[in-house]
Protein backbone atom coordinates (compact mmCIF):
# COMPACT_ATOMS: atom_id res chain seq x y z
CA UNK A 1 0.00 0.00 0.00
CA UNK A 2 0.63 3.69 -0.47
CA UNK A 3 2.27 5.57 2.16
CA UNK A 4 -0.02 7.68 3.71
CA UNK A 5 0.84 11.47 4.40
CA UNK A 6 1.63 13.03 7.68
CA UNK A 7 -1.00 15.46 8.02
CA UNK A 8 -3.61 12.33 7.39
CA UNK A 9 -2.64 10.30 10.08
CA UNK A 10 -1.90 13.03 12.39
CA UNK A 11 -5.69 14.23 11.99
CA UNK A 12 -7.19 10.61 12.74
CA UNK A 13 -4.87 10.40 15.64
CA UNK A 14 -6.10 13.94 16.80
CA UNK A 15 -9.92 12.47 16.80
CA UNK A 16 -9.26 9.07 18.95
CA UNK A 17 -8.37 8.63 22.14
CA UNK A 18 -6.02 6.00 22.60
CA UNK A 19 -7.36 5.02 25.77
CA UNK A 20 -10.26 4.25 24.42
CA UNK A 21 -9.21 2.23 21.51
CA UNK A 22 -7.25 0.00 23.86
CA UNK A 23 -10.33 -0.57 26.12
CA UNK A 24 -12.13 -2.44 22.87
CA UNK A 25 -8.99 -4.64 22.61
CA UNK A 26 -8.15 -5.50 26.78
CA UNK A 27 -9.66 -4.75 29.98
CA UNK A 28 -7.45 -1.93 31.65
CA UNK A 29 -7.72 0.19 34.70
CA UNK A 30 -6.53 3.24 35.53
CA UNK A 31 -3.79 4.31 38.23
CA UNK A 32 -3.08 7.91 39.11
CA UNK A 33 -3.07 9.47 35.53
CA UNK A 34 -2.04 6.68 33.33
CA UNK A 35 -4.02 3.30 32.21
CA UNK A 36 -2.74 -0.34 33.19
CA UNK A 37 -3.63 -3.68 30.90
CA UNK A 38 -2.38 -7.03 30.60
CA UNK A 39 0.39 -6.51 27.42
CA UNK A 40 -0.44 -8.66 24.49
CA UNK A 41 2.94 -8.81 23.59
CA UNK A 42 4.21 -10.94 25.63
CA UNK A 43 3.63 -13.75 28.01
CA UNK A 44 2.29 -11.07 30.76
CA UNK A 45 0.65 -12.06 33.86
CA UNK A 46 0.57 -8.80 35.86
CA UNK A 47 -0.39 -5.71 33.94
CA UNK A 48 3.07 -4.37 32.49
CA UNK A 49 1.88 -2.30 29.61
CA UNK A 50 1.01 1.32 30.94
CA UNK A 51 -1.02 3.68 28.53
CA UNK A 52 -0.46 7.38 28.57
CA UNK A 53 -3.84 9.63 27.63
CA UNK A 54 -1.22 12.59 27.87
CA UNK A 55 1.52 11.32 25.64
CA UNK A 56 -1.05 9.05 23.36
CA UNK A 57 1.26 6.15 23.76
CA UNK A 58 1.53 2.65 25.43
CA UNK A 59 4.29 1.22 26.18
CA UNK A 60 5.63 -2.08 28.02
CA UNK A 61 7.58 -1.85 30.47
CA UNK A 62 8.65 -5.41 30.24
CA UNK A 63 8.99 -6.48 26.80
CA UNK A 64 9.64 -2.80 25.96
CA UNK A 65 6.72 -3.28 23.28
CA UNK A 66 5.86 0.91 22.66
CA UNK A 67 4.16 3.05 20.09
CA UNK A 68 1.40 5.23 19.49
CA UNK A 69 -2.12 4.10 18.42
CA UNK A 70 -2.04 2.59 14.89
CA UNK A 71 0.93 0.86 16.05
CA UNK A 72 -1.10 -0.60 18.82
CA UNK A 73 -3.82 -2.13 16.48
CA UNK A 74 -1.17 -3.22 13.71
CA UNK A 75 0.51 -5.21 16.59
CA UNK A 76 -2.07 -6.47 17.73
CA UNK A 77 -4.64 -6.89 14.76
CA UNK A 78 -1.35 -8.08 12.99
CA UNK A 79 -2.53 -5.84 9.85
CA UNK A 80 -0.11 -3.16 7.91
CA UNK A 81 0.60 0.09 9.22
CA UNK A 82 -1.95 1.16 6.53
CA UNK A 83 -4.61 -1.09 7.16
CA UNK A 84 -4.24 -0.10 10.98
CA UNK A 85 -4.67 3.89 9.98
CA UNK A 86 -7.81 2.81 8.12
CA UNK A 87 -9.35 0.62 10.83
CA UNK A 88 -8.84 3.36 13.74
CA UNK A 89 -10.46 6.39 10.93
CA UNK A 90 -13.32 3.55 11.10
CA UNK A 91 -13.54 3.44 14.83
CA UNK A 92 -13.40 7.34 15.01
CA UNK A 93 -16.00 7.49 12.56
CA UNK A 94 -14.35 9.40 10.07
CA UNK A 95 -15.98 9.66 6.73
CA UNK A 96 -13.16 8.28 4.88
CA UNK A 97 -14.38 9.67 1.55
CA UNK A 98 -14.16 13.35 2.91
CA UNK A 99 -10.82 12.62 4.99
CA UNK A 100 -7.48 13.41 3.02
CA UNK A 101 -6.24 9.70 3.26
CA UNK A 102 -5.60 10.13 -0.42
CA UNK A 103 -4.59 7.33 -2.39
CA UNK A 104 -5.09 4.67 0.24
CA UNK A 105 -8.79 5.08 0.89
CA UNK A 106 -10.02 6.07 -2.82
CA UNK A 107 -7.92 2.02 -3.53
CA UNK A 108 -10.25 1.07 -1.13
CA UNK A 109 -13.13 2.45 -1.37
CA UNK A 110 -13.10 1.67 -5.02
CA UNK A 111 -13.02 -2.01 -3.81
CA UNK A 112 -15.58 -1.51 -0.98
CA UNK A 113 -17.67 -2.47 -4.15
CA UNK A 114 -16.78 -5.61 -4.99
CA UNK A 115 -16.34 -6.30 -1.26
CA UNK A 116 -20.19 -6.23 -1.35
CA UNK A 117 -20.34 -7.89 -4.30
CA UNK A 118 -18.85 -11.27 -2.73
CA UNK A 119 -20.71 -10.45 0.58
CA UNK A 120 -24.20 -10.90 -1.43
CA UNK A 121 -23.24 -14.06 -3.23
CA UNK A 122 -21.54 -15.33 -0.06
CA UNK A 123 -25.21 -14.86 1.91
CA UNK A 124 -26.66 -16.58 -1.13
CA UNK A 125 -24.79 -19.55 -1.46
CA UNK A 126 -24.88 -20.01 2.15
CA UNK A 127 -28.50 -19.85 1.79
CA UNK A 128 -28.93 -22.19 -0.94
CA UNK A 129 -27.01 -25.57 1.30
CA UNK A 130 -30.18 -24.86 3.82
CA UNK A 131 -33.14 -25.40 0.80
CA UNK A 132 -34.31 -28.45 -0.66
CA UNK A 133 -31.64 -28.08 -3.33
CA UNK A 134 -28.82 -28.43 -1.25
CA UNK A 135 -29.87 -31.91 0.56
CA UNK A 136 -27.28 -33.73 -1.28
CA UNK A 137 -24.42 -31.30 -0.89
CA UNK A 138 -25.04 -31.11 2.97
CA UNK A 139 -25.00 -34.78 3.48
CA UNK A 140 -21.72 -34.50 1.34
CA UNK A 141 -20.34 -33.02 3.90
CA UNK A 142 -21.96 -34.92 6.65
CA UNK A 143 -20.72 -37.73 5.54
CA UNK A 144 -17.27 -36.36 5.83
CA UNK A 145 -17.93 -35.00 9.54
CA UNK A 146 -18.85 -31.67 8.86
CA UNK A 147 -21.38 -30.92 11.18
CA UNK A 148 -23.84 -28.06 10.11
CA UNK A 149 -22.43 -25.94 13.20
CA UNK A 150 -19.47 -25.95 11.21
CA UNK A 151 -20.79 -25.42 7.48
CA UNK A 152 -22.34 -22.18 9.54
CA UNK A 153 -19.13 -20.77 11.16
CA UNK A 154 -17.01 -21.63 7.85
CA UNK A 155 -19.86 -20.17 6.14
CA UNK A 156 -19.34 -22.77 3.41
CA UNK A 157 -22.36 -22.59 0.80
CA UNK A 158 -23.47 -24.05 -2.37
CA UNK A 159 -23.77 -23.02 -6.21
CA UNK A 160 -26.56 -23.84 -8.17
CA UNK A 161 -27.19 -24.28 -11.82
CA UNK A 162 -29.46 -21.28 -12.07
CA UNK A 163 -27.39 -18.31 -13.10
CA UNK A 164 -29.01 -16.55 -9.87
CA UNK A 165 -25.44 -14.97 -8.86
CA UNK A 166 -25.83 -12.53 -11.72
CA UNK A 167 -29.60 -11.52 -11.50
CA UNK A 168 -29.31 -11.07 -7.83
CA UNK A 169 -26.26 -8.92 -8.45
CA UNK A 170 -28.06 -7.19 -11.43
CA UNK A 171 -30.80 -6.48 -9.09
CA UNK A 172 -28.47 -4.41 -6.52
CA UNK A 173 -27.09 -2.52 -9.28
CA UNK A 174 -24.20 -4.01 -10.60
CA UNK A 175 -22.94 -3.99 -14.03
CA UNK A 176 -22.25 -7.35 -15.64
CA UNK A 177 -18.67 -5.83 -16.37
CA UNK A 178 -18.17 -5.67 -12.64
CA UNK A 179 -19.24 -9.18 -12.22
CA UNK A 180 -17.02 -10.16 -15.10
CA UNK A 181 -14.15 -8.51 -13.44
CA UNK A 182 -14.09 -9.84 -10.04
CA UNK A 183 -14.73 -14.04 -11.22
CA UNK A 184 -18.43 -14.06 -10.35
CA UNK A 185 -19.73 -14.48 -14.00
CA UNK A 186 -18.36 -15.24 -17.05
CA UNK A 187 -19.39 -13.78 -20.43
CA UNK A 188 -20.09 -15.69 -23.73
CA UNK A 189 -21.70 -14.73 -26.86
CA UNK A 190 -22.92 -11.81 -25.25
CA UNK A 191 -24.54 -13.43 -22.40
CA UNK A 192 -23.33 -13.95 -18.60
CA UNK A 193 -23.25 -17.02 -17.09
CA UNK A 194 -22.60 -17.46 -12.84
CA UNK A 195 -18.92 -19.12 -12.80
CA UNK A 196 -19.40 -21.52 -10.27
CA UNK A 197 -22.21 -24.50 -10.32
CA UNK A 198 -23.25 -27.35 -8.67
CA UNK A 199 -20.32 -26.99 -6.24
CA UNK A 200 -19.84 -27.02 -2.71
CA UNK A 201 -18.45 -23.04 -1.91
CA UNK A 202 -15.47 -22.16 0.74
CA UNK A 203 -15.68 -18.52 0.84
CA UNK A 204 -12.17 -17.12 1.20
CA UNK A 205 -11.19 -13.44 3.57
CA UNK A 206 -8.56 -10.78 3.06
CA UNK A 207 -7.06 -10.34 6.47
CA UNK A 208 -9.46 -8.11 7.40
CA UNK A 209 -12.58 -10.20 7.18
CA UNK A 210 -13.67 -9.45 3.86
CA UNK A 211 -14.73 -12.07 1.21
CA UNK A 212 -12.55 -11.94 -1.70
CA UNK A 213 -12.82 -15.24 -3.18
CA UNK A 214 -14.50 -17.97 -3.38
CA UNK A 215 -13.12 -21.73 -3.87
CA UNK A 216 -16.11 -24.52 -4.96
CA UNK A 217 -15.51 -28.35 -4.64
CA UNK A 218 -17.82 -30.84 -6.27
CA UNK A 219 -20.01 -33.28 -4.39
CA UNK A 220 -21.53 -35.32 -6.96
CA UNK A 221 -19.14 -36.83 -9.07
CA UNK A 222 -15.07 -36.89 -9.34
CA UNK A 223 -14.50 -36.48 -13.06
CA UNK A 224 -14.22 -32.70 -12.71
CA UNK A 225 -11.45 -30.82 -11.84
CA UNK A 226 -11.76 -31.08 -7.62
CA UNK A 227 -11.77 -27.32 -6.43
CA UNK A 228 -12.44 -24.33 -8.84
CA UNK A 229 -11.28 -21.13 -7.51
CA UNK A 230 -12.15 -17.24 -7.98
CA UNK A 231 -9.88 -15.65 -11.09
CA UNK A 232 -7.15 -13.90 -9.78
CA UNK A 233 -8.27 -10.49 -9.29
CA UNK A 234 -7.63 -6.88 -7.78
CA UNK A 235 -8.49 -8.31 -4.53
CA UNK A 236 -8.34 -11.65 -5.09
CA UNK A 237 -4.26 -12.94 -5.37
CA UNK A 238 -3.87 -16.38 -3.99
CA UNK A 239 -0.28 -15.92 -3.36
CA UNK A 240 -1.10 -13.17 -0.82
CA UNK A 241 -3.90 -15.19 0.92
CA UNK A 242 -3.77 -17.51 3.52
CA UNK A 243 -7.10 -19.29 4.55
CA UNK A 244 -8.60 -18.65 7.34
CA UNK A 245 -6.23 -16.15 8.70
CA UNK A 246 -8.80 -13.71 10.25
CA UNK A 247 -10.31 -16.49 12.07
CA UNK A 248 -6.64 -17.73 13.08
CA UNK A 249 -5.37 -15.09 14.41
CA UNK A 250 -6.52 -14.87 17.80
CA UNK A 251 -6.27 -18.47 18.50
CA UNK A 252 -2.34 -17.98 17.24
CA UNK A 253 -1.68 -15.08 19.42
CA UNK A 254 -3.01 -16.89 22.76
CA UNK A 255 -0.95 -20.30 21.67
CA UNK A 256 1.75 -17.73 20.70
CA UNK A 257 1.75 -20.56 17.44
CA UNK A 258 0.42 -20.85 14.30
CA UNK A 259 0.03 -24.19 11.81
CA UNK A 260 0.13 -24.16 8.30
CA UNK A 261 -1.63 -26.42 6.19
CA UNK A 262 -2.17 -27.00 2.77
CA UNK A 263 -6.24 -27.78 1.99
CA UNK A 264 -9.17 -26.04 3.65
CA UNK A 265 -10.51 -29.33 4.58
CA UNK A 266 -7.03 -29.46 6.79
CA UNK A 267 -8.25 -26.15 7.99
CA UNK A 268 -11.49 -27.23 9.35
CA UNK A 269 -10.90 -30.86 10.34
CA UNK A 270 -8.57 -29.57 12.85
CA UNK A 271 -11.26 -26.78 13.92
CA UNK A 272 -13.67 -29.44 14.95
CA UNK A 273 -10.96 -31.35 17.10
CA UNK A 274 -10.27 -27.69 18.65
CA UNK A 275 -6.64 -26.55 16.97
CA UNK A 276 -8.19 -23.51 15.84
CA UNK A 277 -4.24 -21.62 15.18
CA UNK A 278 -4.36 -22.85 11.49
CA UNK A 279 -3.83 -21.24 8.21
CA UNK A 280 -3.99 -22.94 4.72
CA UNK A 281 -1.37 -21.93 1.56
CA UNK A 282 -4.42 -23.36 -0.41
CA UNK A 283 -2.36 -26.19 -2.31
CA UNK A 284 0.04 -23.04 -3.58
CA UNK A 285 3.75 -22.71 -3.06
CA UNK A 286 3.98 -20.77 -0.51
CA UNK A 287 5.23 -16.69 -1.49
CA UNK A 288 7.34 -14.27 -0.05
CA UNK A 289 4.13 -12.91 1.16
CA UNK A 290 2.32 -16.09 2.92
CA UNK A 291 5.73 -16.24 4.66
CA UNK A 292 5.03 -12.48 6.14
CA UNK A 293 1.22 -13.29 6.72
CA UNK A 294 2.78 -15.75 8.65
CA UNK A 295 5.25 -14.15 10.64
CA UNK A 296 2.54 -11.58 11.75
CA UNK A 297 0.52 -13.96 13.55
CA UNK A 298 3.55 -15.78 15.12
CA UNK A 299 7.31 -16.31 14.83
CA UNK A 300 6.35 -19.96 16.57
CA UNK A 301 6.11 -21.53 13.03
CA UNK A 302 4.65 -25.30 12.66
CA UNK A 303 4.39 -26.94 8.83
CA UNK A 304 1.91 -29.59 8.82
CA UNK A 305 1.34 -30.11 4.73
CA UNK A 306 0.28 -33.81 2.96
CA UNK A 307 1.84 -36.88 4.30
CA UNK A 308 2.55 -37.36 0.60
CA UNK A 309 6.06 -36.72 -1.62
CA UNK A 310 4.51 -33.61 -3.05
CA UNK A 311 4.30 -32.85 0.49
CA UNK A 312 7.64 -32.90 1.34
CA UNK A 313 8.35 -31.41 -1.83
CA UNK A 314 6.07 -28.37 -0.66
CA UNK A 315 7.36 -28.46 3.13
CA UNK A 316 10.91 -28.09 1.58
CA UNK A 317 10.35 -25.30 -0.09
CA UNK A 318 8.25 -23.42 2.31
CA UNK A 319 10.84 -24.00 5.04
CA UNK A 320 13.98 -22.36 2.21
CA UNK A 321 10.97 -18.94 1.84
CA UNK A 322 10.41 -18.98 5.99
CA UNK A 323 13.88 -18.87 6.44
CA UNK A 324 14.83 -15.85 4.11
CA UNK A 325 12.81 -14.13 7.35
CA UNK A 326 14.27 -15.67 10.45
CA UNK A 327 11.74 -18.15 10.97
CA UNK A 328 12.78 -21.87 11.65
CA UNK A 329 9.12 -23.88 11.43
CA UNK A 330 8.81 -27.09 13.10
CA UNK A 331 7.49 -29.62 11.07
CA UNK A 332 5.23 -32.71 11.26
CA UNK A 333 5.13 -35.30 9.04
CA UNK A 334 2.38 -37.82 8.72
CA UNK A 335 2.64 -41.05 8.10
CA UNK A 336 0.95 -43.42 5.13
CA UNK A 337 0.53 -40.05 2.46
CA UNK A 338 -1.88 -38.74 4.78
CA UNK A 339 -3.35 -35.20 4.94
CA UNK A 340 -3.69 -33.71 8.53
CA UNK A 341 -7.91 -34.35 7.72
CA UNK A 342 -7.55 -37.74 6.42
CA UNK A 343 -4.92 -38.76 9.48
CA UNK A 344 -7.53 -37.16 11.69
CA UNK A 345 -10.73 -39.32 10.13
CA UNK A 346 -8.39 -42.23 10.23
CA UNK A 347 -5.99 -42.58 12.97
CA UNK A 348 -7.94 -40.16 15.40
CA UNK A 349 -7.84 -37.40 17.08
CA UNK A 350 -5.47 -38.37 19.90
CA UNK A 351 -2.48 -39.51 17.33
CA UNK A 352 -2.69 -36.44 15.73
CA UNK A 353 -2.52 -34.35 18.77
CA UNK A 354 0.90 -36.12 19.12
CA UNK A 355 2.36 -35.35 16.32
CA UNK A 356 1.59 -32.04 16.95
CA UNK A 357 2.96 -32.01 20.47
CA UNK A 358 6.23 -33.64 19.36
CA UNK A 359 6.87 -31.75 15.97
CA UNK A 360 10.36 -32.27 14.81
CA UNK A 361 13.32 -29.48 15.18
CA UNK A 362 14.02 -28.12 11.08
CA UNK A 363 17.89 -29.98 12.09
CA UNK A 364 16.07 -33.20 12.19
CA UNK A 365 13.92 -32.73 9.05
CA UNK A 366 16.77 -31.73 7.20
CA UNK A 367 18.28 -34.71 8.72
CA UNK A 368 15.56 -37.67 8.43
CA UNK A 369 15.29 -36.15 4.40
CA UNK A 370 18.86 -36.44 3.90
CA UNK A 371 18.89 -39.76 4.85
CA UNK A 372 15.80 -40.59 3.00
CA UNK A 373 18.02 -39.68 -0.15
CA UNK A 374 21.09 -41.47 0.38
CA UNK A 375 21.92 -44.93 -0.58
CA UNK A 376 24.00 -45.83 2.79
CA UNK A 377 26.42 -48.30 0.08
CA UNK A 378 27.36 -45.44 -1.76
CA UNK A 379 30.56 -43.72 -0.14
CA UNK A 380 30.00 -40.63 -2.58
CA UNK A 381 26.02 -40.29 -1.80
CA UNK A 382 27.37 -40.42 2.21
CA UNK A 383 29.63 -37.51 1.29
CA UNK A 384 27.16 -35.57 -0.13
CA UNK A 385 24.49 -36.13 2.78
CA UNK A 386 27.08 -35.22 5.17
CA UNK A 387 27.88 -32.04 3.38
CA UNK A 388 24.30 -31.12 2.42
CA UNK A 389 24.07 -31.08 6.65
CA UNK A 390 27.06 -28.85 7.33
CA UNK A 391 25.13 -25.68 6.68
CA UNK A 392 22.98 -26.21 9.50
CA UNK A 393 25.64 -27.85 11.76
CA UNK A 394 27.12 -24.29 11.48
CA UNK A 395 24.05 -22.86 12.78
CA UNK A 396 23.82 -25.06 16.24
CA UNK A 397 24.37 -22.25 18.78
CA UNK A 398 23.69 -25.40 21.69
CA UNK A 399 27.21 -27.28 21.78
CA UNK A 400 24.94 -30.06 23.34
CA UNK A 401 22.97 -30.20 20.53
CA UNK A 402 26.07 -30.03 18.46
CA UNK A 403 27.79 -32.71 19.65
CA UNK A 404 24.78 -35.09 20.06
CA UNK A 405 24.13 -34.04 16.09
CA UNK A 406 27.21 -34.79 15.03
CA UNK A 407 27.83 -38.02 16.83
CA UNK A 408 24.73 -39.50 15.55
CA UNK A 409 25.05 -38.90 12.44
CA UNK A 410 29.01 -40.17 12.87
CA UNK A 411 27.21 -43.58 13.75
CA UNK A 412 24.61 -43.28 10.68
CA UNK A 413 27.10 -42.96 8.27
CA UNK A 414 30.13 -44.57 9.93
CA UNK A 415 32.53 -41.01 9.38
CA UNK A 416 34.09 -40.24 12.61
CA UNK A 417 33.24 -37.48 14.26
CA UNK A 418 36.80 -35.79 13.88
CA UNK A 419 36.13 -36.16 10.05
CA UNK A 420 32.80 -34.71 10.25
CA UNK A 421 34.24 -31.97 12.49
CA UNK A 422 36.80 -31.21 10.30
CA UNK A 423 34.55 -30.04 7.66
CA UNK A 424 32.40 -27.05 9.33
CA UNK A 425 33.77 -24.29 8.39
CA UNK A 426 35.25 -22.39 11.60
CA UNK A 427 33.13 -20.14 12.31
CA UNK A 428 33.67 -20.09 15.90
CA UNK A 429 30.52 -20.24 17.63
CA UNK A 430 31.77 -19.23 21.14
CA UNK A 431 33.25 -15.78 19.59
CA UNK A 432 29.87 -14.98 17.61
CA UNK A 433 28.31 -14.98 21.34
CA UNK A 434 30.45 -12.74 22.54
CA UNK A 435 30.52 -10.43 19.46
CA UNK A 436 26.36 -10.03 19.99
CA UNK A 437 26.93 -9.54 23.57
CA UNK A 438 29.65 -7.33 23.48
CA UNK A 439 27.42 -4.82 21.56
CA UNK A 440 25.01 -4.50 24.17
CA UNK A 441 27.16 -3.95 27.06
CA UNK A 442 28.95 -1.29 25.07
CA UNK A 443 26.58 1.63 26.21
CA UNK A 444 29.89 3.71 26.91
CA UNK A 445 29.37 7.47 28.27
CA UNK A 446 29.68 8.98 24.20
CA UNK A 447 26.62 6.30 23.02
CA UNK A 448 25.02 7.63 26.39
CA UNK A 449 25.78 11.10 25.99
CA UNK A 450 24.24 10.61 22.16
CA UNK A 451 21.00 9.14 23.61
CA UNK A 452 20.98 12.15 26.02
CA UNK A 453 21.15 14.94 22.87
CA UNK A 454 18.50 12.51 21.03
CA UNK A 455 15.60 12.45 24.43
CA UNK A 456 16.12 16.78 24.28
CA UNK A 457 16.05 16.94 20.67
CA UNK A 458 12.48 15.44 21.00
CA UNK A 459 12.02 18.06 23.60
CA UNK A 460 13.42 21.43 22.38
CA UNK A 461 14.15 22.67 19.36
CA UNK A 462 17.34 24.39 20.80
CA UNK A 463 18.73 21.34 21.13
CA UNK A 464 18.02 20.40 17.66
CA UNK A 465 19.70 23.53 16.50
CA UNK A 466 22.53 22.82 18.79
CA UNK A 467 22.81 19.58 16.58
CA UNK A 468 22.19 20.53 13.26
CA UNK A 469 25.17 22.98 13.61
CA UNK A 470 27.82 20.95 15.90
CA UNK A 471 27.46 17.45 15.55
CA UNK A 472 28.87 15.66 12.11
CA UNK A 473 27.07 12.47 12.89
CA UNK A 474 25.93 10.16 15.62
CA UNK A 475 27.92 7.04 15.59
CA UNK A 476 25.05 4.91 16.63
CA UNK A 477 23.34 3.79 13.66
CA UNK A 478 19.49 3.81 14.90
CA UNK A 479 20.49 7.26 17.29
CA UNK A 480 21.87 8.42 13.64
CA UNK A 481 18.96 7.89 12.02
CA UNK A 482 16.57 9.23 14.66
CA UNK A 483 18.30 12.59 14.74
CA UNK A 484 18.08 13.19 11.14
CA UNK A 485 14.35 12.33 11.33
CA UNK A 486 14.03 14.44 14.19
CA UNK A 487 15.78 17.16 11.96
CA UNK A 488 13.47 16.82 8.67
CA UNK A 489 10.56 16.31 10.90
CA UNK A 490 11.18 19.76 12.61
CA UNK A 491 12.12 21.75 9.29
CA UNK A 492 8.67 20.70 8.01
CA UNK A 493 6.41 21.39 10.84
CA UNK A 494 8.08 23.92 12.92
CA UNK A 495 7.67 22.14 16.40
CA UNK A 496 8.38 18.54 17.79
CA UNK A 497 7.06 16.24 20.22
CA UNK A 498 7.39 12.72 20.61
CA UNK A 499 3.61 11.35 20.08
CA UNK A 500 3.68 13.33 16.60
CA UNK A 501 7.24 12.30 15.27
CA UNK A 502 6.37 8.45 16.14
CA UNK A 503 3.32 9.03 13.50
CA UNK A 504 5.58 10.50 11.07
CA UNK A 505 8.20 7.45 11.81
CA UNK A 506 5.16 5.34 10.24
CA UNK A 507 5.77 1.70 10.36
CA UNK A 508 8.76 1.85 11.32
CA UNK A 509 8.27 -0.10 14.48
CA UNK A 510 11.42 -0.44 15.36
CA UNK A 511 12.65 2.68 15.36
CA UNK A 512 9.51 4.12 16.92
CA UNK A 513 10.13 1.71 20.06
CA UNK A 514 14.08 3.20 20.12
CA UNK A 515 12.48 6.68 19.84
CA UNK A 516 10.10 5.85 23.48
CA UNK A 517 13.08 4.26 25.07
CA UNK A 518 14.94 7.75 24.28
CA UNK A 519 12.44 9.60 25.38
CA UNK A 520 11.79 7.87 28.47
CA UNK A 521 14.94 8.32 29.51
CA UNK A 522 14.72 9.62 33.28
CA UNK A 523 16.39 13.17 32.95
CA UNK A 524 15.66 16.61 34.24
CA UNK A 525 12.85 18.35 32.25
CA UNK A 526 14.33 21.35 31.76
CA UNK A 527 17.75 21.70 30.46
CA UNK A 528 20.22 24.56 29.22
CA UNK A 529 22.56 24.81 26.04
CA UNK A 530 25.25 24.36 28.07
CA UNK A 531 24.41 20.81 28.95
CA UNK A 532 23.51 20.10 25.56
CA UNK A 533 26.67 21.21 24.59
CA UNK A 534 28.73 19.01 27.12
CA UNK A 535 26.98 16.11 25.39
CA UNK A 536 28.10 17.57 22.08
CA UNK A 537 31.75 17.80 23.40
CA UNK A 538 31.49 14.00 24.55
CA UNK A 539 30.20 13.13 21.30
CA UNK A 540 32.91 15.04 19.62
CA UNK A 541 35.53 13.22 21.57
CA UNK A 542 33.44 9.76 20.90
CA UNK A 543 34.09 10.67 16.95
CA UNK A 544 37.51 11.82 17.59
CA UNK A 545 38.40 8.35 19.08
CA UNK A 546 36.59 6.57 16.77
CA UNK A 547 38.53 8.28 14.20
CA UNK A 548 42.10 7.54 15.82
CA UNK A 549 40.97 4.15 15.89
CA UNK A 550 40.65 3.68 12.33
CA UNK A 551 43.81 5.59 11.12
CA UNK A 552 45.64 3.30 13.31
CA UNK A 553 44.37 0.22 11.28
CA UNK A 554 45.08 1.97 8.27
CA UNK A 555 48.65 2.67 8.88
CA UNK A 556 49.43 -0.27 10.26
CA UNK A 557 48.62 -2.09 6.71
CA UNK A 558 49.94 0.93 4.91
CA UNK A 559 52.43 -0.09 2.31
CA UNK A 560 53.33 2.79 0.24
CA UNK A 561 55.58 4.99 2.61
CA UNK A 562 54.05 8.44 1.09
CA UNK A 563 50.58 7.76 2.22
CA UNK A 564 51.71 6.28 5.44
CA UNK A 565 53.06 9.97 5.98
CA UNK A 566 50.05 11.21 5.09
CA UNK A 567 48.15 9.37 7.50
CA UNK A 568 50.13 9.85 10.41
CA UNK A 569 49.82 13.63 10.34
CA UNK A 570 45.86 13.13 10.50
CA UNK A 571 46.49 11.18 13.31
CA UNK A 572 48.73 14.26 15.11
CA UNK A 573 45.80 16.47 13.92
CA UNK A 574 43.49 14.34 15.44
CA UNK A 575 45.52 13.64 18.56
CA UNK A 576 45.66 17.30 18.87
CA UNK A 577 42.01 17.60 19.07
CA UNK A 578 41.87 15.22 21.50
CA UNK A 579 43.46 17.09 23.78
CA UNK A 580 41.80 19.87 23.51
P1 LIG B 1 -5.76 -31.37 -2.00
O1 LIG B 1 -5.88 -32.00 -3.34
O2 LIG B 1 -4.84 -31.97 -1.02
O3 LIG B 1 -7.23 -31.27 -1.47
O4 LIG B 1 -5.41 -29.86 -2.22
P2 LIG B 1 -7.80 -31.52 -0.02
O5 LIG B 1 -7.53 -30.35 0.83
O6 LIG B 1 -7.36 -32.82 0.48
O7 LIG B 1 -9.35 -31.50 -0.33
P3 LIG B 1 -10.41 -32.63 -0.10
O8 LIG B 1 -10.12 -33.19 1.26
O9 LIG B 1 -10.24 -33.63 -1.17
O10 LIG B 1 -11.70 -31.91 -0.20
C1 LIG B 1 -5.06 -28.99 -1.19
C2 LIG B 1 -5.59 -27.63 -1.45
O11 LIG B 1 -5.17 -27.19 -2.72
C3 LIG B 1 -6.16 -26.40 -3.34
C4 LIG B 1 -7.29 -26.32 -2.35
O12 LIG B 1 -7.13 -25.15 -1.58
C5 LIG B 1 -7.10 -27.56 -1.50
O13 LIG B 1 -7.69 -27.43 -0.24
N1 LIG B 1 -6.60 -27.02 -4.61
C6 LIG B 1 -6.59 -28.37 -4.77
C7 LIG B 1 -7.05 -26.23 -5.62
O14 LIG B 1 -7.06 -24.99 -5.49
N2 LIG B 1 -7.50 -26.81 -6.78
C8 LIG B 1 -7.52 -28.15 -6.96
O15 LIG B 1 -7.98 -28.63 -8.01
C9 LIG B 1 -7.04 -28.95 -5.92
MN1 LIG C 1 -8.25 -34.10 1.93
Amino acid sequence: MEKIPYDDILSIQRKVNIVDVIAEYLPIEQKGKNYFAICPFHDDHNPSMSISPEKQIYTCFVCGASGNVFNFVMNYERISFSEAVFKVAKKAGINLNVTNVRKTVSKESKYEKFYKMFEITSKYYQNNIKTVYGKPANSYLNKRNISDDVIKEFEIGLSLNDNNVGKLLESKGFTSDEMVDIGLCNKKDKFIYDTFRNRIMFPIHDTLGNVVGFSGRIYNGEDESKYVNSKESVIFKKGKLLYNYKRAMNYARDKKQIIVVEGFMDVIRLWTIGVRNVVATMGTAITKEHADLIRRLSKNVILCFDGDKAGEKATISAIEMLEKIDIKPKIIRLEDDLDPDEYIIKKGEDKFLNHLKNAMSLLQFKLDVGKGKTDFNDYSDISNYINSIIGELEKIDDPVVYELTVKKLSKETGVDTSTINSLIKNVPKKERKIVSKFSTIKKNKYIMAEEYLVHYMLKTPDAIDLYQNNVPYLTDKNLSQIAIKILEFYEQNGYVNVTDFSLFLQDNDELIKEVLRIDQIDLPEKVSNEVIEDYIKTIDDGIIKREITKVRQKINVEQDVAKKVVLLEKLATLKKKECK
